[in-house]
């Protein structure tokens, strides 16, 4: 039975045997106080069904009973032997004797009015319940009830992942902040982004000309020469499902910062999106980037330091605190990350939209920065740890909408295996998940759909020159497909211009 378990105790038992002669004075007194308690507080062994005289019977150097915790203070019960000391007054100890309780602790025998429930090895009294991963399970008069929920972590999908990381090209992790966790919450408040609308998905992708000969095999934006030190980290959306507005603004402040060469390099505050902007949006429970790209348009936001973000912790979305028509400075919120004395919100140009060719969307990425891209989660990427990502027919069940930024790519040799191309792609789950945040998912097969809807926009610089009154000079930027830009943004497909 449980013999080896307590094997691995015996360092604590001979420390214990020392402070016996105190023990047993506790004992004493304690005997007094335990039947004022309920027999429900404690533990009854795995033999409930064996009632007889065990501890009665034991004569030993303590007496019948025995303080602190003694390897031999203990008596043979089919072919094992059970426990007469004060280690088994605890809940769910698994190798005392039947008559423990009585004899030792002065209460009635337990298996009369109290039934245990036994499941995986963990012995569940009636009227308390256990956890088990993500499910609850209750005891109620020796019969069990338990919850059936899929679990985020499922240990089962990780070993078989673990087994054979070759095939499945990545491997899995069991991740504390999602342990316990079921599927359900994880696919709802870790993702959080609603399927563009209908009018949005029709738009057409920009007329890119990439020159092939150019494009890298492996890029990522953080360390293109001029860009560096202006791609922004990853965030932690925490339980909140925002990763519309998180990967909204972690393209939009990118850009920014890569079109003003690094002096707008800013964090923006998807608090500020996730309140504010409430139209068609459900706050946690997911958003339209769409309509996040078109409030960045019309309205813009603060940075992260003038409305931080909360929800994450929370769950909930506090009220909207930057009226509409605010500025920057009326707001105070300025002070460290502007490096100008910038009025108005940070905005962008209409986002427009990136055909799914592979060469389209490294392009885009090498030439004016990071892109948003749409993914259908399933339950297997939670458990991601490293490799190239691609869902595992594991866990099929369900799939949530989510929304990442694409940082570049490359290609992973296995051995003498195929090259496996992938996208570096940053999520917004704290770097504690995957590649310090990151992960790489299979390129160029439309993987969890990253290749359906890519979108990307211009910031808009801020113009501080005439703002300030300083001779007007505007601040130009131009990309490569200006003159078709506006036949494929949200701008076109909401208003006429
Ligand atoms: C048994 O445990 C209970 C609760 O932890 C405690 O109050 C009591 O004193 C203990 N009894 C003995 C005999 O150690
Ligand atoms: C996963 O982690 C939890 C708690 O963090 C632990 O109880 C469980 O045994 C772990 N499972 C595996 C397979 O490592
Ligand atoms: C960035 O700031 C420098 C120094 O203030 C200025 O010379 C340069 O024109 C700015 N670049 C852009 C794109 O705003
Ligand atoms: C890519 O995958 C998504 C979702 O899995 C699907 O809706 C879409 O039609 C696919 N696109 C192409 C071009 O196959």
């Amino acid at each position: 039975m449980t013999r080896s378990k307590r094997g691995s105790e015996e360092g604590r038992r001979l420390w214990c045997a020392g402070v016996a002669a105190w023990a047993a004075w506790v004992v004493v007194v304690g005997v007094a106080v335990v039947p004022a308690l309920t027999a429900g507080q404690y533990g009854y062994g795995t033999y409930p069904d064996l009632p007889g005289s065990y501890c009665r019977l034991r004569h030993g150097r303590y007496g019948t009973c025995c303080p602190g915790r003694l390897d031999d203070c203990s008596m043979p019960i089919i072919g094992t032997l059970c426990y007469c000391d004060q280690f088994c007054n605890r809940t769910s100890n698994p190798d005392c004797c039947p008559d423990y309780w009585d004899v030792c602790l002065g209460l009635g025998p337990p298996s009369i009015t109290q039934k245990v429930c036994n499941k995986d090895g963990i012995d569940i009294l009636s009227g308390t319940s256990y956890t088990f991963n993500c499910n609850k399970c209750l005891c109620v008069n020796g019969r069990l009830s338990c919850e059936d929920d899929l679990c985020l972590v499922d240990e089962e999908l990780m070993r078989q992942v673990n087994g054979n990381p070759r095939s499945y090209g990545w491997t899995a992790s069991n991740y504390s902040m999602f342990w316990g966790r079921k599927a359900s919450e994880g696919l709802v408040m870790k993702t959080g982004t609603l399927n563009p609308e209908a009018l949005s998905m029709r738009m057409y992708p920009i007329l890119l000309q990439p020159e092939l000969d150019r494009i890298p095999s492996q890029f990522d934006a953080r360390y293109k020469r001029e860009w560096r030190g202006q791609i922004s980290g990853v965030r932690d959306q925490g339980w909140c499902g925002a990763s519309w507005a998180f990967s909204t603004l972690g393209v939009a402040q990118d850009r920014l910062a890569v079109a003003s060469q690094g002096n707008e390099s800013v964090d923006l505050s998807p608090q500020h999106l996730l309140s504010c902007d409430r139209r068609g949006q459900s706050g946690c429970k997911g958003g339209h980037v769409d309509r996040a790209w078109q409030y960045l348009r019309k309205v813009g936001v603060v940075n992260e330091g003038c409305f931080k973000y909360v929800s994450g912790n929370t769950g909930k979305v506090p009220e909207c605190r930057i009226p509409r028509g605010g500025n920057m400075l009326t707001l105070r919120c300025a002070a460290d990350e502007a490096v100008y004395k910038r009025r108005g919100l940070y905005r962008t140009e209409p986002a427009y939209r990136i055909s799914g060719k592979e060469e389209d969307i490294q392009w885009e990425i090498m030439t004016n920065g990071p892109v948003q891209a749409m993914i259908k989660v399933q339950r297997d990427l939670f458990m991601y740890r490293r490799g190239v990502y691609a869902g595992t027919s594991l866990a099929p069940e369900q799939t949530a909408s989510h929304s990442v930024r694409i940082l570049g790519w490359g290609e992973e040799t296995y051995g003498a295996g195929q090259p496996s191309k992938y996208w570096l792609v940053a999520n917004s789950w704290g770097t504690e998940w995957g590649e310090e945040g990151l992960f790489r998912i299979r390129r160029g097969y439309n993987e969890s759909g990253i290749e359906t809807f890519v979108l990307a926009v211009r910031a808009r610089l801020y113009d501080y020159d005439r703002r300030a009154g300083a001779g007007g000079r505007r601040i130009r930027h131009t990309l490569r497909h200006d003159k078709k830009e506006h036949h494929h943004s949200f701008y076109h497909t909401k208003r006429s211009h």
